[in-house]
């Protein structure tokens, strides 16, 4: 037998080792590659319910420009991007602050911390935030990063004593 020859035991064994590490290799990659699906599914279930939140939770009502005067008939692209309207009552006036941009600077637990300790000015029912869940905040910032920055920054916070220079609703001061 010229020019073939058996393989040796050992080298069977070695080919046996390679295709068992091959198989490893595979079965590693399977396992990744679910581990990644599930993230992803995960994470798409989160952008999801943020959408929702904010939907019922009335976040584009004021935070994005005619939501609430066109009965929600604005693109979701242009969603929460602030609104130069002014909200002037005994507080000073206040602006809806630009959501994609304000979230863009920062991180997840601290969005859930600032949303579970801070109190805004009215007319922001800051409260809703604060009473919100840990999982549906996260859910809530999962959305607005994934509509990614967008919009300019709105008028900064006047108070009461100056009248703005851009139109704003007026609220009466309350009778104690
Ligand atoms: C009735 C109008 C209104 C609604 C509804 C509303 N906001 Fe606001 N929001 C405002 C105003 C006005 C401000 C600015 C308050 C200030 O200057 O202190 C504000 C401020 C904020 C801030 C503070 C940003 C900063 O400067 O630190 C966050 C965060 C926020 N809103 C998130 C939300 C989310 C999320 C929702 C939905 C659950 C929501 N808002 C619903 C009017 C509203």
């Amino acid at each position: 037998m010229i020019g073939k020859r058996n393989p040796s035991n050992r080298e069977l064994r070695t080919r046996k080792d390679l295709l068992l590490v091959a198989s490893r290799h595979a079965a590693c990659a399977a396992f990744f590659m679910s581990a990644k699906d599930a993230l992803a599914e995960s994470v798409a279930k989160l952008v999801e319910r943020g959408r929702y939140l904010v939907k019922i939770a009335g976040c584009n009502d004021c935070h994005t420009p005619g939501y609430a005067r066109t009965g929600g008939k604005i693109p979701e692209k242009d969603w929460l991007v602030g609104d130069r309207l002014g909200w002037r009552g005994p507080w000073g006036t206040t602006y809806p602050v630009n959501l994609r941009l304000y979230i863009g600077n920062l991180s997840e637990d601290r969005w859930v911390e600032v949303a579970h300790t801070a109190q805004f000015r009215p007319p922001m029912p800051w409260f809703a935030l604060r009473d919100m869940t840990k999982q549906d905040l996260r859910a809530l910032y999962r959305f607005i990063r994934y509509l990614g920055p967008a919009g300019e920054s709105v008028p900064a916070y006047l108070p009461p004593d100056q009248t703005p220079r851009e139109p704003y609703i007026l609220f009466p001061e309350v009778p104690q």
